[in-house]
């Protein structure tokens, strides 16, 4: 496995796959790897002659200074992770900010519409900016054929799919869906953060989500809504930052339900000071 830490090295490396026509999968992540990442990898594998997979904590994403502090950085457990797959068809980039950023830690501007501002948009000011100013640079430096994103950010994955509408990059975005844990916590980095009792009281999020699923074969979403808001307040242990029912696609809110279109649901919430993100199709 091939671990670069600047990208004129990486651009250097995988100039030769280009030419000799292989194709490069590319997966992006901030770290702290589990079994979700690593699920994009081994389909990225699968998909591609050589898999890059980048490490990098993106300052510009973290709306919360204290996030970006305390985000787990573990990159000597993160190899070895990835030791444990196919390395030989693995590149990471792992690299300091300054090689990112060369010019200083600010976004680009992009005019990402509407899904910009919903639900995670809303709550984190400017993260898109960041996110989408990151995965431009990361398409840029690696050139892939394919890039490989989780259903667990849902939105992220839209505003990938607008990122590369906008800049034109000719690059296939592969959505990968989520992976949970036994109890149905969505894996996240951040879980590793949580107190005992946090962690014992988060699968409550995905229960609530399998329930609000259920319900909303027969109820309004506005039903479904206020029935997950009460459901939250009797938890002393989770406080709800957004539950929210929009179209899948669009990301609309749904006022009044269409057979023909698909919904999925989407919540934040914060367990202690942690914060947890999760969402399920609904039709
Ligand atoms: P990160 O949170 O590290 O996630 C990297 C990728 O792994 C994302 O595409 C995310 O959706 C996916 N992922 C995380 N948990 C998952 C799970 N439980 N099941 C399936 N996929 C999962 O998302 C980011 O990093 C950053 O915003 C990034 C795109 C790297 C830009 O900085």
């Amino acid at each position: 496995m091939k671990v670069f830490e600047l990208k004129k090295n990486l651009e250097a490396y995988l100039l030769d796959f280009r030419k000799s026509a292989k194709t490069i999968g590319l997966v992006p992540t901030m770290g702290a790897l589990h079994s979700g990442h690593l699920a994009l990898v081994k389909q990225a594998l699968l998909d591609n002659h050589v898999v890059v997979v980048t490490i990098f904590v993106n300052p510009t994403q973290f709306n919360n200074s204290e996030d970006l502090i305390k985000y787990p950085r573990t990159l000597e457990s993160d190899l070895k992770a990835l030791n444990t797959l196919t390395p030989d068809n693995i590149v990471v980039y792992a690299p300091p900010v300054k090689d990112v950023y060369p010019q200083g830690i600010v976004s680009k501007q992009y005019n990402l519409g509407y899904i910009e501002h919903e639900m995670e948009g809303k709550f984190r000011p400017g993260h898109f900016q960041g996110v989408a100013t990151i995965v431009e640079n990361l398409f840029d430096i690696v050139k892939p054929n394919k890039a490989y994103f989780g259903e667990k950010d849902y939105q992220q994955l839209q505003i990938i799919k607008k990122l590369v509408e906008i800049t034109g990059q000719p690059i296939e975005i592969i959505p990968c869906s989520i992976l949970r844990e036994s109890d149905g916590l969505a894996m996240s980095s951040r879980n590793q953060r949580l107190t005992p009792a946090h962690r014992e009281a988060a699968p409550f999020i995905y229960k609530t989500l399998k329930a609000a699923k259920k319900k909303f074969g027969t109820k309004s979403a506005s039903e479904v809504t206020n029935w997950v808001v009460n459901e939250f307040k009797k938890n002393k242990f989770l406080e709800l930052e957004y539950f929210a029912i929009a179209d899948q696609s669009t990301l609309k809110p749904v006022m009044r339900k269409q057979k023909f279109k698909k919904y999925r649901a989407f919540v934040a919430a914060f367990a202690g000071d942690i914060r947890l993100i999760d969402n399920i199709a609904l039709n």
